[in-house]
Formats: C-alpha cells, sequence, structure tokens
C-alpha cells in the first residue's frame, strides 16, 4: 500500500497550565489515504481548529506523532516545517485570503512565484487552475470583483495549483450563501473525482453529508468516522428521530 497522505497517532494538546489548563485534544489518531474525501466536524470548543493547526504544521501537538506524506513532522526544524507546509499543503481558508487589488491570476500565480516556477510557466498553471474551478472567465477581476463563491473558488485555485499533496480547508463555506456554497462544494466533488485528497473542517451538515468519509470529535476525542457512499441520504424516517432528541 502506498503511504498515507497523514498520520496521526495519540495526538493530546493541552493549554495553559495550572486552573487554566485545556485538554483540547485527548488522544486522537487518524489516517488519511490518497484521493479520501474527509469533512471533520464538531461542534463549537470540541477541538478542530486545534486539529487543523496540527495537520496544517500550523502548531504542534503536546504528545503524539504526526506523519505528513510519510514525514516525521516533530523531527523537521522551523524552516525545514515551513518548506514541508508550502509543498504538501494547499490551505482554503474561511476568509478566502486573497490580495486585494490584485487580479485573481496573479493571486493564484503567487505560490509559484514563491517556489520560483518562472512567469510564462507560472500564469499557464494558474489559468488552468482558474479553469479547474471554473474561473477561467474572471482571471482579470480583482477580489473585490468577484463575489464571495467566485473569490473562494479563487482561493481552492491558488491551493491547488503546486499540486499539494493535501487540500486542507478551514470552514470554507462559512462565509457564503447556500447559493455560493453549493458552487465550492462542487468544485470539492470534482477535485475528489479527479483524485485529490481533501480534508474540510466544518460546521456544516451540509458539507459533512457529501464527502466520502465524515468524522465527529466531541471534547477533543473522535466519536465518529464513517465512510459514505457518494450521494449520502439519511434513511427514510431519520431526521424525525433525530428531531425528537
Ligand atoms: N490558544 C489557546 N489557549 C487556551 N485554550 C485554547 C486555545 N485555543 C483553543 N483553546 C481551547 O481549546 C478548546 C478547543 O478549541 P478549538 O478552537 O480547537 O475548538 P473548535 O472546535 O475549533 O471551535 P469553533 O467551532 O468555535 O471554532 C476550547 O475549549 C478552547 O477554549
Ligand atoms: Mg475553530
Amino acid at each position: 500500500m502506498s503511504r498515507p497522505v497523514l498520520k496521526v497517532q495519540d495526538l493530546t494538546k493541552i493549554y495553559g497550565e495550572g486552573e487554566a489548563t485545556v485538554h483540547a485534544l485527548r488522544g486522537v489518531s487518524l489516517t488519511v489515504e490518497r484521493g479520501d474525501y474527509v469533512a471533520i466536524m464538531g461542534s463549537s470548543g470540541s477541538g478542530k481548529s486545534t486539529l487543523m493547526n496540527i495537520l496544517g504544521a500550523l502548531d504542534v501537538p503536546t504528545h503524539g506523532t504526526y506523519h505528513l506524506d510519510g514525514v516525521d513532522v516533530s523531527k523537521l526544524a522551523d524552516r525545514q516545517l515551513a518548506l514541508a507546509r508550502n509543498r504538501l499543503i494547499g490551505f482554503i481558508f474561511q476568509a478566502f485570503n486573497l490580495i486585494p487589488r490584485t487580479s485573481a491570476v496573479a493571486n493564484v500565480e503567487l505560490p509559484l512565484a514563491y517556489a520560483g516556477v518562472k512567469p510564462k510557466e507560472r500564469r499557464r498553471r494558474a489559468l488552468a487552475a482558474l479553469e479547474v474551478v471554473g474561473l477561467a472567465d474572471r482571471a482579470k477581476h480583482e477580489p473585490n470583483q468577484l463575489s464571495g463563491g467566485q473569490q473562494q473558488r479563487v482561493a481552492v485555485a491558488r491551493a491547488l495549483v503546486t499540486e499539494p499533496a493535501l487540500l486542507l480547508a478551514d470552514e470554507p463555506t462559512g462565509n457564503l450563501d447556500s447559493h455560493s456554497t453549493e458552487d465550492v462544494l462542487n468544485v470539492f466533488d470534482q477535485l475528489s473525482a479527479a483524485g485529490r485528497t481533501i480534508v474540510i473542517i466544518t460546521h456544516e451538515p451540509d458539507v459533512g453529508a457529501r464527502t466520502k468519509r465524515l468524522i465527529r470529535l466531541v471534547d477533543g476525542r473522535i466519536v465518529e468516522d464513517t465512510r459514505q457512499s457518494p450521494l449520502h441520504l439519511p434513511p427514510v424516517g431519520a431526521f424525525a428521530g433525530r428531531h425528537a432528541v
């Protein structure tokens, strides 16, 4: 079997000390294989952002191990860690984080510029990425000339232009209305169908309902990790049962 994109074992994260100690993660183990499409759900305070920051190599666990594309992240010095992060992970954030007054295509090119790709090649790859998210005709538009859903799709193009091993999204539809949410989720579905590995942290049941795999966090622990069929629909009567609780 090929090596997993990410593998964490028995992660704990403790913030603060003494009276103020918070156990944000209490022994999380998780393996994500290439091509997986995962939603991580949980209520506020359950540890989602804490886990996302560790998976994104933006923070370190208190205990436990993390292998990203086979590399033990805890053994990397800061500079190597930043390089691994840039090479292996494409981030998508709730607030899009595009550079203002800069065209969509220039935004998408940015990670390639950091990677030292030559301008012509950069432009070609950025336009191809915009094509993938359905925005080739908006390449010259600046963020304030795009809808929220379009801005987020530009952000997705920027995340995938470097061909990272993992697309990691933190509440990617949190700032979007239902129509734009649908557009962005369709892009994720399409990327998944094309073989990308995607992990989405989300509050929204709509998002969790359409990934291949759903992980639920409660109070810093994984309480559910289920595989779903692509068009996952609850059985007849399931909603009535849930509402009764
Ligand atoms: N820097 C920090 N210092 C101390 N405690 C923290 C810190 N960051 C998070 N926590 C605590 O850790 C727990 C998990 O927080 P986390 O932000 O991971 O939750 P979350 O699931 O992302 O919540 P939300 O849905 O509200 O974003 C919470 O009890 C929170 O108060
Ligand atoms: Mg959070």
